[in-house]
This record gives C-alpha cells, sequence and structure tokens, in this order.
C-alpha cells in the first residue's frame, strides 16, 4: 500500500529551494555594466519573478526520481561562480531550473519585442522602460550566461537538449510568424507551433533533470514525456485565458492573441461551427471590428470548452507519465510525484 498524504501544496513544498535557485539566479546575471545589469536583472528581482512554475516543476522531478531526501545544505545558496562546475548531483539539478528560467525569460524580453508588448506581469515590459535594442541585448546577455553555466555542467547531453530549446523557441516563432493559409486554419499546426514556442522546453527541461539524475533512457524519456504534455495542456490554457481571464490578474491584456492576428484552439474550434470564422482568420482579423466578431463568435460556440478539454487530455497524459514512472519506497519521492501530478490539476486550474 502506497502512503498517502494530505493535500500538499507543490509550490510550497520546495519554495524555500527555489527561492536560492532565484537568489543564484540574480548574482549569476550579475555585471558591472549598469544599463546592461537593470535590464538583465528587471524581471528576477523579488516580486517581478512571475509564479516559477518551471523551476518548481523542475525540482520536483528532481526529488520524484531520488531515493534519498534533499539534504538542508541544498537550501543555501550555491555561490560558486557559473563557470564552476558542481559535483553534486542535485546542485546540477538546481543550475538547470536556473538555465530554464533564464532561457524563459530571455525569450519573453525577445517576444515583448516582436509582440510590441506593452505589460508583462504586472509591470511594463522591458521594451517598453528600456526601448527594443536594450531589450534584445538583454535577452541575448540571459543566453549567454545560460550558456556559461550550462557549458559548466559539462555534460554533452543536457547541452544538447536545452540547446535544441533555444532553437525550437526560434523555430516556434517563425512557425508563428510566416504561417500559409492552410496553416492558419489548422489545428495540427497550431500544436506543433505551441510544442515549439512551450513545451519543448519544459520537456527538455525535465528530461536534463533525469538525466543528471542518473536514470535510465525510458525514466529520462517519460520526464521528456511529462513536460511535453503539461507545456502543452499550459499553453492551451493559456490561450484560454487570452479570452477568459482578466488583465488584472494575468499581468498582461486580454484578447491579445486576435488583436496580435493569432488564431489559438478556441478559435480554430470555434470556426468549425462558425465557418464565417475562416475568413477572419485568414485575414488575421485586421478589418475594423474583426475582432470583436470574432470573439462573439467563439463566445457562441463550444470552441473554449474543447479547448479546455484539449488541456485536460494533454494534463492526463502528464499524469500518467508520472505514474508510469517506476515505483519507489522513497516517502519524499512519493510525495513529490503526487505534487507533479497536482500541478497538471493546477495547469487546468490556473486563472494567471
Ligand atoms: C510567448 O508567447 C513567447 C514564447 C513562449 C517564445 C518566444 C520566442 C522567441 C521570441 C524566440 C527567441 C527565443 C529566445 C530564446 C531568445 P506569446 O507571445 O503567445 O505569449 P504572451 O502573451 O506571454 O506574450
Ligand atoms: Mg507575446
Ligand atoms: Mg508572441
Amino acid at each position: 500500500v502506497l502512503p498517502s498524504f494530505g493535500p500538499v501544496d507543490p509550490f510550497q513544498l520546495v519554495k524555500e529551494e527555489i527561492d536560492s535557485v532565484s537568489e543564484r539566479l540574480r548574482r549569476s546575471i550579475f555585471t558591472g555594466i549598469p544599463t546592461l545589469r537593470s535590464a538583465a536583472q528587471y524581471f528576477f528581482k523579488v516580486g517581478a519573478e512571475g509564479k516559477r512554475f518551471r523551476p518548481t516543476m523542475l525540482l520536483l522531478m528532481a526529488s520524484s526520481l531520488s531515493s534519498v531526501m534533499p539534504s538542508a545544505d541544498y537550501l543555501t545558496v550555491d555561490d560558486r561562480p557559473p563557470n564552476v562546475h558542481p559535483a553534486e548531483e542535485r546542485r546540477r539539478q538546481q543550475r538547470i531550473a536556473e538555465i530554464t528560467e533564464m532561457i524563459h525569460v530571455a525569450s519573453l524580453l525577445h517576444d515583448d519585442v516582436i509582440d510590441n508588448a506593452e505589460m508583462r506581469r504586472g509591470l511594463k515590459a522591458l521594451n517598453s522602460v528600456f526601448g527594443n535594442k536594450i531589450a534584445i541585448l538583454a535577452g541575448d546577455f540571459l543566453l549567454a550566461r545560460a550558456s556559461v553555466s550550462l557549458a559548466a555542467l559539462r555534460d554533452s547531453e543536457v547541452i544538447q537538449l536545452l540547446s535544441q530549446v533555444i532553437e525550437d523557441l526560434v523555430t516556434g516563432e517563425i512557425l508563428q510568424m510566416t504561417s500559409t493559409e492552410e496553416d492558419l486554419l489548422s489545428l495540427d499546426h497550431y500544436v506543433r507551433k505551441t510544442f515549439h514556442k512551450t513545451a519543448s522546453l519544459m520537456a527538455n527541461s525535465c528530461k536534463a533533470i533525469a538525466i543528471l539524475g542518473g536514470q535510465d533512457r525510458e525514466v529520462a524519456q517519460l520526464a521528456w514525456e511529462y513536460g511535453r504534455h503539461v507545456g502543452l495542456a499550459f499553453q492551451f490554457v493559456d490561450d484560454v485565458l487570452d479570452f477568459t481571464g482578466s488583465t488584472m490578474q494575468l499581468g498582461k491584456p486580454t484578447l491579445n492573441d486576435l488583436r496580435s492576428g493569432l488564431a489559438t484552439a478556441p478559435v480554430l474550434y470555434a470556426a468549425e461551427e462558425h465557418p464565417e470564422l475562416n475568413t477572419l482568420i485568414l485575414r488575421r482579423f485586421k478589418s475594423e471590428g474583426d475582432v470583436e466578431r470574432a470573439q462573439e463568435l467563439v463566445f457562441n460556440s463550444r470552441g473554449i470548452q474543447r479547448a479546455r478539454d484539449l488541456a485536460a487530455q494533454h494534463a492526463q497524459l502528464a499524469a500518467q507519465a508520472v505514474q508510469s514512472l517506476p515505483t519507489c519506497s522513497n516517502d519524499h519521492a512519493i510525495m513529490c510525484r503526487q505534487a507533479l501530478t497536482d500541478i497538471t490539476a493546477k495547469v487546468l486550474a490556473r486563472k494567471k
């Protein structure tokens, strides 16, 4: 009989360790160049860090695959320089959490330039404070520092996995920008793009955690599957929240996708009921009144519900990947597996 635990908040379970990872991250992006320093630090300041969803998921994955409780030593900040490679497994996994968050924020800085965004995480977007040029360079700087930390792990497979993520992020963005008419109407194309822009980072970083934890191919593959399905569910919910969320809670405006000319899952499903939407999708909602009309058609369809169902299917597949992990007898690992499963439910219920 498996031990059962009362409800545990996945985020609370690793909060202390996440705080020390955040602190190390702040130190590892230090530079003596003042403008670069304030631009790079912008989204890592206490209070501006967002949900820290990825590092949380990654440390829970690390604990889920470990036969020991993480020692209290690992709750302190690792203050070795980023180019010094730590020998201890847990420290190496913490560095993956940092690197992942750096790549994520770098991609947001670039994304906000591309999307001409004004708000992010309830703050002014970096491009609207420092301008596009500094925002792009700050993103490049974060990628450079992430690369130094990655190289210092001296694991060529892990380096490859996280480098692939950067390629996938760029690919996703280009796929989105250069879609043909056929692509614009295709759910398949939308899912593929979503893998590249959101799920690849979660999949490959989860796999890196498993590899650094000394796990075999099969377990590493399950970690990858978990990250992929959580990532897809996460983005499908994001695309629903663009219709149903509140600007206050999201920290960024709603109906952003329609205004940017993007047809996401709710719209693509709604178009099956209201073929009139196809015309709007193909002209990227650019004519007067298109955004409002599309919104109305989406709300008068099962589009939102079907997009939620699609997210739920992937959340379920993510939970299955956790259940397929080899059995373990370590209570802490079992509790963290439960937390990984709870995260899949939290992704579906999230409002921000
Ligand atoms: C947010 O999507 C954007 C991404 C998840 C990825 C953006 C990737 C790039 C700009 C390529 C460059 C990558 C690197 C690594 C520098 P969104 O615009 O749909 O969502 P939002 O509402 O959060 O802006
Ligand atoms: Mg954007
Ligand atoms: Mg974008």
